[in-house]
């Protein structure tokens, strides 16, 4: 089995999701390399507690990055950190000459993302992908597949979406997420957009326009210490875009939301693919739940449902029939980042994670929507 040994920067919510799937790495049994954690690194050192209790082998705890960048141990980086840091220490990790996975949406704006992906270019050898797991639950990738195949045909319609609804209450206090200084301009599109886009981009459904409406439903929230503070970053985006199917130059609707306040909607990620010989549409809200119907002329219009079990990119010790839930998705993500730097490519087009060529694209969709809703227009994105 070979080690690839990892440095995390950012200990907070998705850093100890990456420990935690490391130290399940037995789920896997197909898997001939895997992570082990060496080194951390956050702010306060209060959050390596969790780490050094729980992961045997950390040698490095510290709260400067390029302490971390300097050891000599550390072969990858896996980067969580707030968005405005992004560009910095993407960048710099490169520089050190190491493999990353970092987060989404990589880095705050454009100017970032310029600047992560010539950094990209310059260091051909280092794997470099961004974290995005809903392709990996197994309806998508079954999704994936009748892509592969062209299953559907001409192409409608695609309707992607990601909905949080806890932004609902007026009452929760504001974070650095809801921070334009932190986060980014793009509010709601660079914490939720890349999780969206993933699965279209990697299907070739790349914009040509965009016609965006942003809105700022709550504008002040609790700071936590018993005062009001402005809130300014955007609450929900709704972007219809037009795309051409590559195979057939014919153009289709894609609209892609990003919602923060969608009333009843927990942690919903959504596709809905409809085509002239196939359609197909899944929902977290029912995780196991494929849904697709196949078409031929003259022929019934039938939905059929399809109850997914564990059936994983990834071979998995987990029986076949049982479910598979968000801390799945980040196992097999991982298995994929491994994978890919084990054999310089995705076990296949789906199951590969997201590449920077990806984020850059959401990078632009994501500025081209900022100036549509500013402007009150369409705005082209074709080169
Ligand atoms: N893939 C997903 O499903 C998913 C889910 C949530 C968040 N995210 C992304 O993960 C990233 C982090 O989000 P989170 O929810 O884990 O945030 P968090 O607030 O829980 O954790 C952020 C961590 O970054 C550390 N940090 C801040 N400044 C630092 C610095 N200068 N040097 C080193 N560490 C520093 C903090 O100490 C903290 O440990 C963001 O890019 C976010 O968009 C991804």
């Amino acid at each position: 089995m070979k080690k690839l040994r990892f440095g995390i920067i950012g200990c907070g919510l998705m850093g100890r999701e990456f420990a935690s799937a490391a130290a399940r790495w037995c789920h896997l049994p197909g898997m001939t390399s895997r992570p082990e954690i060496v080194a951390v690194c956050a702010t306060r050192p209060t959050s390596f507690t969790w780490f050094t209790d729980n992961i045997p082998g950390i040698t490095q705890a510290t709260t400067d990055y390029r302490e971390l960048l300097d050891n000599k141990s550390v072969d990858a980086i896996y980067c969580a950190v707030p968005h405005h840091l992004h560009g910095e220490i993407f960048c710099a990790t490169l520089k050190a000459g190491k493999h990353l996975m970092g987060e989404k949406p990589f880095g705050i704006d454009k100017t970032a993302s310029d600047r992560i992906l010539e950094s990209v270019a310059a260091n051909p050898e280092l794997l470099v992908r961004c974290s995005s797991e809903f392709p990996f639950i197994p309806a998508v990738q079954r999704i994936g597949r009748m892509i592969e195949q062209n299953l559907f045909g001409q192409i409608i319609e695609v309707n992607a979406a990601f909905l949080h609804s806890s932004d609902l209450d007026p009452q929760k206090p504001i974070n650095w997420k809801r921070m334009v200084q932190f986060n980014g301009e793009y509010g709601c599109m660079g914490d939720l957009g890349m999780h969206v886009c993933h699965l279209p981009f990697r299907a070739g459904w790349i914009p040509n326009s965009v016609r965006a409406v942003l809105t700022n439903l709550v504008q002040e929230r609790p700071d936590g210490k018993g005062s009001m503070v402005p809130c300014e970053t955007w609450d929900n985006a709704t972007l219809l875009c037009d795309v051409a199917q590559q195979e057939t130059g014919v153009v289709f609707p894609m609209s892609l939301k990003t919602w923060r306040i969608a009333p009843g909607e927990k942690d919903t990620w959504s596709i809905e693919i409809l085509g002239t010989k196939a359609s197909a549409r899944f929902s977290t809200k029912n995780p196991k739940r494929l849904e697709w119907m196949s078409y031929s002329s003259g022929g019934e219009q039938i939905w059929s449902i399809l109850d997914m079990g564990h059936e994983t990119a990834f071979p998995s010790i987990t029986g076949g029939i049982f479910e598979f839930g968000f801390s799945d998705s980040i196992l097999q993500m991982w298995a994929s980042f491994l994978y890919e730097l084990e054999h310089r490519q995705p076990l296949s087009r789906f199951s590969g994670c997201a590449t920077p060529e990806e984020t850059a694209w959401s990078h632009r969709l994501f500025t081209a929507a900022l100036e549509s809703h500013k402007e009150n227009k369409v705005v082209l994105l074709a080169e």
